[in-house]
C-alpha cells in the first residue's frame, strides 16, 4: 500500500501543490506522511495537511500504511541516507532488507528507522561513494534487491527524480506547462496511480516491472534493468473528476452508495455499446474454457462468490478462490479461464495469483474499476465495471457493479433475471433509510452481530459482515444459515443481533432464523417475502423483487446502509477506518 508522489517542474511550485497531489493518494494509506524538497525533509503523523508556502522545483512525498515498523515520525518517509545526499520514498516491501542492512551497517551506515525502506537510501549512498553512476547503481539494485518496490529517489544537487518499479504500481504524468518565452515548460508527476494527477492531465506513461526512469522538468528517459534506453508510449486516459468529490455528503461512503443506481445503469449500458465487443469476447472465452476460476480478495471476493453461484446455476463449472490462497487450492491449466475481480486493479495477492495462472498458461480476464491498473494490463481481456472513483475504503458501488456484471454474464448462459429495473429497485431501498437508521441504532449497542444467508445470499451475508467490521469495529460474522448449528450458535445470546437474509420460499432460511430467535437473538430480516414482514417482524427491510439474482445484490445495498448507519451512530471514522487502506499492494 502507501502512496508516493514526485514532482519536477521547470518553474517554481508551492510545497502545498505536492501535498495536494499526495492527498489524492491518501486512500492508499494514512498512518503518517512526509515530503522532501531535497533541501529539507518534513514528516508528520495523521492526516495530510496540504499546506506549505515555500517554493521548489522538485519534491517527493509519501503517505504510509505501515508494514515494517510502527506508526512513528522516524518510520515515516522520505528516508535519507547518512550524509543526507540520497532521499527516497518507497511503496512495497524490500524482502532482503535485513541482509542488506547488515552489510550496510558493517560498512558504517547508521539507520534511524525500523523500516525496510531505509536500506534503499543507504544502498545508493554506498554505491555512489564507490564511484558508481546512479544509473549503473539502479541496475545493480534491480539485481541485488528482492521484493516489491516503487521508489522515487532524489540526489541532492540534481534536479531530477529517479523512479524504479517492480511489482508496486508507478506511473509518470505529463503536464503541459506554461509558456516561458518560446519554451514550453513541462511539469512531470510520478505517482502510485493516475488519480494523483488526473485532474490536471490525461497523459501518462506506465512503468512495467524492472524499468526505471530519470525524470527532469522538460525531459524524461526510461531504461530497462540493464540500463539500456527504452521507448515508451504516452497513453491518454479518461477519468471523471467529479466522482472524486464529496460534495454535500457527510461521507464518501454514503455518496458512493447513493451513486449505485446511476453507475449500475451506466455499466449495463456500456455492455451493449462501448464494451460490447469485450463483453462478447468474455462470453466466448467462458464458452470455450473447461472451467472458470475467479481470483479476488475482500469485497471483490464476495462479488466473485456471487459470480460463481450465478454461473454454476447455468451449469458452468465455476469456482472462486481468495487470491492469497490461489496457488494452494487452484488446479489451473491452459483450458482454465481465470477471472480476476478487483476494484483497484492493484491488489498484490491478486497480481500474484495471476502470475501463477500465467505460468500455468491459463487465459486471464479481469473486471476492474481503475483503468490502466496493473491487473488490467496483465489480462488478455479486461472489462471496466465503470463504478467511477471509489474513495471510501469500504467498497460499496464497486461491489454492486462487479456483481451485476457477473449476473449479466450468467444471463448470457440462460440465467433468468430482469436487469432493466435494477436502478429503480436500489432506489426503493433508499426510501427505507429511516427504518434502516432505526434498526442501526439498536444494533450499535451490541458487541457482536451475525449475518445469515444461503445460496445467492451467502456471499452477501459475508459482505454485509465485512462492511460492519470495517467501519463499525464491531465483531460481525457472515455465514451460511445451514452452518450455524455446527458451532457458532453457541455464541447466540439474549439480544444478539442476527441479520437474516430470507429469499421467497427459502424455508431453510426461515428455520435457521427461528433457531436463533428461539435462543434469544434479536432478528433483523432483509427479505423479498412480504409474509416475513407481517406481525411481530418489526425489524424488517423489504426488498421488492423476485427471487432472481437481483435479490442478493439488493439485500447487500440494504446491508451497506445498515453498516453505514451503525458506524455513524458510533461516531466512527467511516471513510478511513483504522488500520485499513483502499489499495492493498503488499502480500
Ligand atoms: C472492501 O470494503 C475492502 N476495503 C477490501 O476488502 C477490498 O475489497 C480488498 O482489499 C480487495 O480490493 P480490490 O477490489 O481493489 O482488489
Amino acid at each position: 500500500m502507501c502512496g508516493i508522489i514526485g514532482v519536477v517542474s521547470g518553474i517554481d511550485f508551492k510545497v502545498s501543490f505536492l501535498l495536494e497531489r499526495l492527498k489524492r493518494l491518501e486512500y492508499r494509506g494514512y498512518d503518517s506522511y512526509g515530503y522532501s524538497d531535497s533541501r529539507k525533509t518534513v514528516k508528520s503523523l495523521g492526516a495530510i495537511k496540504a499546506e506549505g508556502l515555500s517554493l521548489t522545483r522538485i519534491g517527493i512525498a509519501h503517505t504510509r500504511w505501515s508494514t515494517h515498523g510502527g506508526v512513528t515520525r522516524a518510520n515515516a518517509h522520505p528516508h535519507e541516507s547518512c550524509n543526507g545526499e540520497v532521499i527516497i520514498a518507497h511503496n512495497g516491501i524490500i524482502e532482503n532488507y535485513w541482509e542488506l542492512k547488515t552489510i550496510l551497517e558493517r560498512q558504517g551506515h547508521k539507520f534511524r528507522s525500523e523500516t525496510d525502506s531505509e536500506v534503499v537510501a543507504h544502498y545508493f549512498e554506498e554505491k555512489i561513494k564507490q564511484g558508481k553512476g546512479v544509473k549503473k547503481a539502479i541496475s545493480d539494485f534491480l539485481k541485488e534487491v528482492s521484493g516489491t518496490f516503487a521508489i522515487l529517489m532524489m540526489i541532492k544537487g540534481e534536479d531530477k527524480i529517479y523512479a524504479i518499479k517492480r511489482d508496486s504500481p508507478l506511473v509518470l504524468g505529463i503536464c503541459e506547462g506554461k509558456k516561458a518565452g518560446a519554451k514550453q515548460i513541462q511539469k512531470h508527476i510520478l505517482a502510485s496511480d493516475i488519480y494523483a494527477f488526473s485532474d490536471i492531465t490525461d497523459k501518462a506513461v506506465f512503468f512495467e516491472n524492472d524499468e526505471f526512469a530519470v525524470v527532469e522538468a522538460g525531459a524524461y528517459e526510461f531504461y530497462d534493468a540493464k540500463g539500456s534506453l527504452i521507448k515508451k508510449k504516452v497513453q491518454s486516459f479518461e477519468w471523471n473528476q467529479e466522482e472524486g468529490k464529496k460534495k454535500d455528503y457527510k461521507h464518501f461512503m454514503i455518496k458512493e452508495i447513493e451513486e449505485e443506481p446511476l453507475v449500475v445503469s451506466r455499466m449495463l449500458l456500456s455492455l451493449d455499446h462501448e464494451q460490447k465487443d469485450q463483453f462478447k469476447k468474455l462470453v466466448s472465452l467462458v464458452k470455450k474454457s473447461r472451467k472458470i476460476i475467479f481470483a479476488a480478495c475482500g469485497t471483490s471476493y464476495h462479488a466473485s462468490l456471487l459470480g460463481a453461484f450465478y454461473l454454476h446455476t447455468t451449469g458452468i463449472e465455476a469456482q472462486t478462490l481468495i487470491a492469497s490462497e490461489f496457488k494452494h487450492y487452484a488446479n489451473v491449466d491452459k483450458d482454465t479461464l481465470v477471472i480476476a475481480i478487483s476494484q483497484s486493479g492493484e491488489t498484490m495477492d491478486v497480481i500474484d495469483a495471476l502470475k501463477y495462472a500465467q505460468e500455468k498458461k491459463a487465459t486471464i480476464v479481469s473486471l476492474v474499476n481503475v483503468p490502466y491498473s496493473t491487473i488490467q494490463r496483465m489480462s488478455a481481456l479486461s472489462l471496466n465495471i465503470l463504478a467511477g472513483q471509489e474513495v471510501a475504503v469500504a467498497s460499496t458501488k464497486a461491489f454492486v457493479n462487479q456483481s451485476v456484471l457477473l449476473l449479466r454474464l450468467a444471463q448470457e448462459f440462460g440465467y433468468k433475471v430482469n436487469l432493466s429495473n435494477l436502478g429503480e429497485k436500489i432506489k426503493g431501498i433508499f426510501s427505507q433509510k429511516d427504518d434502516i437508521k432505526r434498526i442501526a441504532k439498536q444494533v450499535s449497542s451490541s458487541r457482536d452481530a451475525y449475518v445469515l444467508g444461503r445460496g445467492q445470499t451467502y456471499p452477501v451475508a459475508r459482505e454485509i459482515a465485512l462492511k460492519v467490521k470495517e467501519i463499525t469495529y464491531m465483531h460481525a460474522e457472515g455465514m451460511m444459515g445451514g452452518e450455524l448449528k455446527h458451532g457458532t450458535i453457541a455464541l447466540i445470546d439474549k439480544g444478539t443481533p442476527v441479520i437474516s437474509l430470507i429469499g421467497c420460499n427459502d424455508e431453510d432460511m426461515v428455520s435457521n432464523t427461528k433457531e436463533v430467535e428461539a435462543r434469544g437473538a434479536e432478528i433483523i430480516t432483509i427479505t423479498n417475502n412480504a409474509s416475513q414482514c407481517r406481525g411481530s417482524a418489526k425489524n424488517t427491510v423489504f426488498i421488492d423483487t423476485d427471487n432472481d439474482g437481483k435479490f442478493g445484490i439488493l439485500a447487500c445495498v440494504a446491508g451497506q446502509l445498515l453498516a453505514y448507519y451503525v458506524a455513524e451512530a458510533l461516531g466512527r471514522e467511516i471513510d478511513k477506518p483504522r488500520n485499513l487502506a483502499k489499495s492493498v499492494t503488499v502480500k
